[in-house]
């Protein structure tokens, strides 16, 4: 990945990784009270699979006796909750927007959970170097100002022969399936998204930064220039999302 400009989100009128980061961190706190909503409504609830997909992948390293696991960018913590479905362990969950950690903290106080919620960027992560079983990422990598320095992140926390798991929008394969997925990302996501949270730069945003994210091919490829062992993904509801795992040396 040397030698060519930084990669990462590019929200409008964002420059520069700050700035970019910056957007992003308000964006998400003002949708924060509407998220958990529009995110099951406009997926029409396949978010649950997706996750619960996720978390079956991760089952053997999930059960490991001492495992120490981290939903990164845990947003309103619904991979944490699936996560802490599966483990015996508590789950951390970290986070830089203090109003979508908030949320997490609501629904992980109702189900009588014990996770830790660290507020954090994904960039420059709390945990020490190699001390993580599981770092497991939904739909927030792509909202990274830097890609490359976020695969390094989370390559440096993890153990060897520990698992980086990213779940992450990407582009429909079949041509007919990706033009209705594009009419109904580009027009009627805005609209209902737009309506219901009352931002609608915040669900203009979302399928602009899906089309900007790299391929899953090369986003396996930067996991193995990151220097992740072994990287495998598989593809979800005809490409709609790609779930790529890096395992640790
Ligand atoms: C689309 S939400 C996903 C939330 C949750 N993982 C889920 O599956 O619903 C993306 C989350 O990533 C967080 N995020 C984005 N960039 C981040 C960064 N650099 N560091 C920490 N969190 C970040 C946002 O604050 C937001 O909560």
């Amino acid at each position: 990945m040397s030698g060519a400009p930084a990669r990462g989100t590019t929200p409008p009128g964002a420059a520069g990784e700050q700035e970019a980061a910056r957007w992003v961190r308000l964006m998400f706190g003002r949708v924060a009270g509407r998220y958990d909503l529009l995110n099951h409504l406009l997926s029409f609830q396949i978010d649950r699979y997706w996750r619960a997909r996720t978390v079956r992948r991760l089952r053997p390293l999930l059960h490991r006796p001492e495992a120490r696991i981290l939903d990164l960018c845990c947003g309103t913590g619904d991979l944490l909750l699936a996560l802490d479905g599966e483990s015996s362990r508590p789950v951390f969950g970290s986070d830089f927007c203090h109003p979508m950690l908030l949320g997490a903290r609501r629904k992980i106080a109702a189900r009588h959970l014990v996770s830790p919620l660290v507020e954090a960027d994904a960039l420059a992560l709390p945990f020490p170097d190699h001390s993580l079983d599981v770092i497991a990422v939904a739909f927030g990598f792509r909202n990274l100002a830097n890609y490359e320095k976020g695969l390094i992140e989370m390559r440096r926390a993890l153990k060897p022969g520990g698992a980086a798991a990213i779940l992450e929008f990407s582009q429909p394969r079949n041509r007919l399936f990706a033009a209705l997925y594009r009419f109904y990302s580009n027009r009627l996501l805005p609209a209902v998204g737009g309506l219901i949270s009352g931002d609608r730069s915040a669900y203009r945003y979302l399928p602009e930064s899906v089309r900007r994210f790299p391929g899953p091919a090369e986003l396996a490829a930067d996991m193995r220039a990151a220097g992740f062992g072994r990287v495998e993904y598989e593809l979800m509801t005809g490409g709609v999302v790609a779930l790529h795992i890096g395992y640790g040396l």
